[in-house]
């Protein structure tokens, strides 16, 4: 089962738009069983795909602090077949409270997660919240992969070593010392001189894990998630869903189309 993470302690780099949309174009597009973590405190995750997050009783926080409640209680089917998701919300924020005891809190997410493999899952996905703390402690620990969407800013370089520099901590610390970023995607992106000098240094600090197409500026994109669906289902033909589906193949491991091709249509 791979485990992909979608990490950056900036807030707004796009990890939960790539986070849904990957997981379900891995669904839609590749016929995988996939199931979308969402440990942020936000619920976007869940929110995005349709899910009223505030209403249901149950949601990841009791899956990590309730030995009790099982996986199956917390799993919600979502509107695209074959993707599944474990919603978030507010409570996520006393996690660190309510597991502070506990030696191995690094490990509560791995731990329950097991039944996500005994239940046939091909792909995990993780929404990370906009922090480095305990909550993502969990989900590297929890992951072959990290994934982290850099929006192309000035201080996008600064920030985007400084998680790799985590990743690589966290492994060594956590018992997964192969633990790595094995995809930046360049997001929000505008051509302009100073997005052009970002994306050149990124290439050059992470010459193998940067991705061929940036997420460009897309209106529709946007407009999706207002309207609680997937690029997919809301605008397929826009240049947004090609950019997402270039971007999601590449994570998948699928070569890459030529560089620039689907940012040049948007
Ligand atoms: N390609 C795009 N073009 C324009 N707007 C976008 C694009 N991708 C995402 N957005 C919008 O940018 C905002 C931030 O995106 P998103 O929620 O994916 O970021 P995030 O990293 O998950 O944020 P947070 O750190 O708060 O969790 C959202 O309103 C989203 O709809
Ligand atoms: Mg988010």
């Amino acid at each position: 089962m791979r485990r992909i993470a979608f990490i950056n302690e900036k807030g707004g780099t796009c990890k939960t738009t790539l986070a849904v949309n990957t997981a379900a174009w891995l669904a839609r597009e590749r016929g995988q069983k996939v199931l979308l973590v969402d440990l942020d405190t936000q619920g976007h995750a869940g929110k995005v795909l349709g899910l009223d997050v505030r209403r249901l009783p149950r949601n990841v926080f009791h899956l990590l602090t309730d030995a009790a409640v099982r996986f199956d209680e917390v799993v919600q089917p979502s509107q695209v077949e074959g993707l599944d998701v474990v919603p978030a919300y507010k409570e996520m924020a006393d996690f660190p409270v309510a597991v502070a005891s506990d030696a191995r809190r690094a490990h509560r997410l791995a731990e329950r997660l097991k039944a996500a493999e005994a239940a046939g899952y091909d792909t995990v996905v993780f929404d990370a919240p906009p922090s480095l703390g305990l909550t993502t402690r969990n989900i590297l620990v929890a992951s072959t992969e990290v994934v982290v969407p850099v929006a192309l800013t000035y201080l996008a370089l600064d920030g985007c070593a400084e998680v790799a520099e985590t990743v690589r901590q966290v492994g060594e610390a956590e018992g997964c010392p192969e633990l790595r970023v094995t995809k930046v995607v360049p997001t929000l992106y505008r051509k302009t001189a100073l997005a052009t000098a970002i994306l050149e240094r990124l290439k050059a600090y992470f010459p193998d894990a940067l991705a061929a197409t940036p997420l460009g500026y897309s209106v529709k994109v946007d407009e999706a998630q207002s309207h609680g669906k997937t690029i997919w289902e809301y605008a397929p033909r826009s240049p947004g869903a090609r950019m997402l589906a270039a971007i999601a193949a590449e994570i998948h491991g699928e070569p890459a189309p030529r560089r620039g091709r689907a940012a040049r249509r948007a």
